[in-house]
């Protein structure tokens, strides 16, 4: 039964619905960017998801050439003459903007009338590239953890064997023997394989934390004695510029120590002789990001590499109206070497390293223990200038309770953890 039969014949009668209303509203509301191509090839009509899209003001969209807008990565693509050309089409394609860098969409093309308009959609697919590319990523580092703990205790035992033989067939010989110098060459290489044994487990199998009031500066000093030596004999400065009265956070000062730790090495060993190594601590606050971020667009806007660029500013869109985070920031910034734009991709994989005596655990575990204090590791570098390291811990009341509520019922756990 219709509505106006119901009502009776006196209601009166129903127009047809106003169709250009709705498509308005509906292009007002898309999420996927819409732009309209009448005959002659030119902008007829384009939605705000479009502009968000390509980071474009809407007078630019309608003055711009098609052309232009909807360039790709690709030397030679032509996607409106493509659209031309067929009555549907569709394929992913990643856009080369000049505000909003390079998007990767799905571009679908309609060709409707006589003569022919076009209207094209373009999906983001920002968001989907980044969940997969995590995904396996995290598939493959759990695989790698799994091999890399059974490996790590395969080969403990018999290196406790040859650390014990050496040192008793060391105490056999006379100190100026120059056998006794092999056996210690021995003994030192034991202990180094340990250490790379050691991290390795402890990058599979990372302790829980055990977690209490400390501040964020407390650590950083610890560090800063902790790395003396390094520090010293590599010649560079330290400055800590730390915001005064910022709360006592529920960490594991020890293993934030050994974030903070691994980091400034990390630092020490990039910098020149006379470089700077400077700490800052903070607070800062930032939008709260979308789930499943990638690693490095951790970062707050503004902070992050350029390749990012056009990443973080779609997630920043769809983050908009879910308010703030807070967070403790400790920032580490060096004026060494820098990063190359290919080591920074793979610097948080297991094993990836550029020095000769590298183990490349120092950030996987770093990430796992930052992880497990329910907050980020980012890092952000120009080559030939430096590389700044921020670790980021939120200060949601709820988190904190919790922190602490955990503190006194993960402590059994740990005990049975290693
Ligand atoms: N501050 C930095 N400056 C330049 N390169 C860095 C810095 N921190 C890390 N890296 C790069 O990341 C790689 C991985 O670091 P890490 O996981 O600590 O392993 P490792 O220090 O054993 O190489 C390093 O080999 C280096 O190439
Ligand atoms: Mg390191």
């Amino acid at each position: 039964m219709s509505i106006a039969t119901a009502r009776g014949k006196t209601a009166p009668p129903h127009d047809a619905p106003p169709k250009d209303a709705l498509i308005r509203a509906l292009m007002d509301d898309a999420t996927t960017g819409v732009l309209l191509l009448d005959p002659s090839g030119q902008v007829a009509d384009h939605n705000p998801a479009l502009e968000r899209l390509l980071a474009v003001k809407s007078a630019d969209i309608r003055a711009a050439a098609p052309a232009a807008l909807l360039r790709t990565v690709v030397a030679g693509d032509d996607l409106v003459r493509e659209a031309f050309k067929a009555a549907k089409h569709e394929r992913e394609v990643v856009l080369h903007t000049p505000r909003a860098g390079d998007v990767p969409v799905r571009f679908r093309s309609y060709r409707v009338g006589k003569p022919a308009w076009v209207l094209v959609t373009l999906q983001d697919l920002t968001q989907m590239r980044r969940m997969q590319q995590e995904l396996r990523r995290h598939e493959r580092l759990a695989t790698l953890g799994q091999l890399s703990a059974g490996v790590a205790h395969e080969i403990r035992n018999p290196l406790a064997g040859i650390g014990t033989s050496a040192q008793v067939l060391l105490k056999r010989f006379e100190p100026r023997d120059e056998r006794a110098r092999f056996v210690q060459v021995i003994l030192d290489e034991v202990a180094r394989l340990d250490r790379i044994v050691t991290s390795l487990l402890q990058y599979a199998r990372p302790r829980t934390p055990e977690l209490r009031a400390a501040t964020l500066a407390s650590c950083v000093e610890k560090v800063t004695g902790l790395a003396g030596e390094a520090i010293a004999t590599s010649g560079v400065k330290v400055e800590i510029d730390a915001a005064p009265r910022l709360a006592a956070l529920y960490i594991d000062p020890d293993l934030i120590t050994q974030v903070l730790l691994n980091v400034t090495l990390n630092a020490v060993q990039a910098s020149p002789k006379g470089g700077v190594l400077r700490y800052e601590i903070r607070k800062v606050r930032r939008r709260r990001p979308p789930r499943g971020p990638g690693r490095r667009a951790d970062d707050a806007p503004g902070e992050r590499r350029a390749s990012d660029r056009a990443e973080g500013s779609a997630a920043d869109r769809r983050a908009e109206g879910n308010g703030w985070l807070e967070y403790q920031q400790v920032r580490v910034i060096d004026t060494g070497v820098g990063i190359p734009r290919g080591v920074l991709e793979k610097m948080f994989d297991p094993f990836f390293t550029t020095k000769a005596t590298g183990t490349g655990l120092g950030l996987s575990i770093s990430q796992t223990i930052m992880q497990e204090h329910g907050g980020t590791i980012a890092v952000d570098s120009r080559e030939g200038r430096g590389t700044t390291v921020l670790l980021n811990f939120p200060l949601e009341k709820r988190h904190g309770e919790r922190r602490q509520h955990d503190a006194h019922s993960e402590r059994p756990d740990a005990a049975h953890r290693r």
